[in-house]
């Protein structure tokens, strides 16, 4: 299927700035182990952890993103079995190497939409949130793709293969659905990887979060997403934003334009959208063991270690979340994603590390983006990019 958006270009001028994350990256972390006079055997604080408050850093207080969140609606994804002309292609999709739905391929003004194939930081975007969702809402064959109870320590499957052709998907197939502000029905689990062993203690052994959520479970399977943006409040404390749509939309309205009505009237050209606002995502079993020990989740996906970065898939999708699945589709497409295939194994540490660094987030609260998120069903071949690509950026 050929998905025509819009035949207009429209070129924003006002790209181009190079981001670092507006968190104290320089700083280095204490370890002051046990405190004295309460060595409780609840404290069990991984390495490099320190407790950190909010405001200690910046002195800015505004949040210039506030108000900046266009909260579009989600909709349906067909109407009468033709894709709805915003939806467009969805996330996330099957990114296994080779993998081609033979549907989706976006094309503006007669071009081919292209995705962001460089580093993001190279196409002038910034990091403006980090967040994660319970196993994978993509999957990757060999790496994260097993739904049975043997590869979770929950004992329990996560039943997310119910998939439907057109969008006729009853959602009570797999009783599990949307997510957890809704409260309509448990939140639907992604894919997990096939590292869980039940016999080896890292995958058991508890981790006492201080900073996530409780809900964080060793040996379980996350994915996170790292949403970046040229219209965000990149090299300014208000980088960082929760929800991340105010990130990512920050400077719009500065820069004359309105989201969605300018891609809905194509003063907002798809390939602009493909180019300006983009995902990365990497998917992690968390374990008990110092030796996963990564320091700085915050600012973006690991690359330039092992095999960390090395097979990433690049299409084009929406942003993601348990309230879409193949029926109900995200109005924020076509963005780039780059979306690493395989599943690494970190340290339950880091995670507490990265949290530790969103709470101390000033301006900003992201509180809300400590726990983790429900995951949207696999997105059908209908609803999928069929031009896939693959990026090295080890
Ligand atoms: C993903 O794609 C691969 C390659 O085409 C295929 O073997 C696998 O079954 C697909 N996975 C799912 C869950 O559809």
């Amino acid at each position: 299927m050929i998905f025509t958006k819009h035949a207009t270009l429209f070129l924003v001028s006002t790209f181009g700035i190079i981001s670092v994350a507006a968190d104290g990256g320089g700083i280095r972390a204490l370890d002051k182990g046990g405190k004295k006079g309460k060595k409780s055997k609840g404290d069990r604080r991984g390495p490099n952890l320190v407790d950190r408050k909010a405001g200690k850093f910046v002195s800015q207080t505004i949040n210039i993103c506030e108000g900046e969140d266009p909260d579009a609606d989600d909709i349906p994804c067909f109407e009468n079995g033709v894709i709805d002309a915003v939806a467009g292609p969805q996330a996330g999709i099957n990114v296994t190497e080779g993998y081609d739905s033979g549907e989706i391929t976006v094309i503006d003004g007669g071009v081919v939409v292209e995705p962001i194939t460089s580093t993001f930081l190279e196409a002038g975007l910034c990091p403006v949130n980090v967040h994660w969702h319970t196993g994978a809402e993509h999957t990757s064959a060999g790496e994260y793709d097993c739904t049975t109870r043997e590869c979770g320590p929950t004992g329990k499957g996560t039943g997310r293969r119910v998939l439907s052709k057109y969008g006729l998907l009853d959602k009570k197939a797999d009783g599990t659905h949307r997510g957890l502000s809704d409260d309509d029905g448990p939140d639907r689990q992604g894919f997990r990887c096939s590292h869980y062993d039940k016999n080896d203690p890292k995958f058991t052994k508890p981790y006492h979060f201080k900073f996530c959520s409780k809900e964080m479970t060793v040996g379980e399977t996350y994915e996170v997403h790292w949403p970046h943006g040229s219209f965000g409040a990149c090299n300014t404390p208000s980088q960082y934003q929760t929800p991340f749509y105010k990130g990512l939309f920050c400077n719009l309205g500065r820069a004359g334009l309105s989201f969605p009505e300018d891609v809905i009237n194509g003063k907002i050209s798809s390939q602009t959208v493909a180019s300006n606002f983009a995902l990365q995502g990497q998917v992690y079993t968390i374990v008990n063991d110092e030796n996963y020990y990564y320091p700085d989740l915050f600012r973006g996906m690991i690359t330039g270690v092992k095999d960390f970065g090395k097979d990433i898939a690049v299409y084009l999708g929406s942003s993601t979340g348990s309230d879409r699945d193949n029926t109900i589709c995200s109005k924020y497409a076509p963005i780039t994603w780059q979306m690493d295939r395989k599943c690494h194994l970190i340290s339950a540490s880091s995670f507490d590390k990265l949290c530790a660094d969103m709470l101390s987030q000033t301006p900003t609260d992201m509180t809300a983006d400590v726990a983790p998120k429900g995951a949207r069903l696999l997105v059908d071949d209908s609803l999928s990019d069929s031009n896939v690509k693959t990026l090295n950026l080890n």
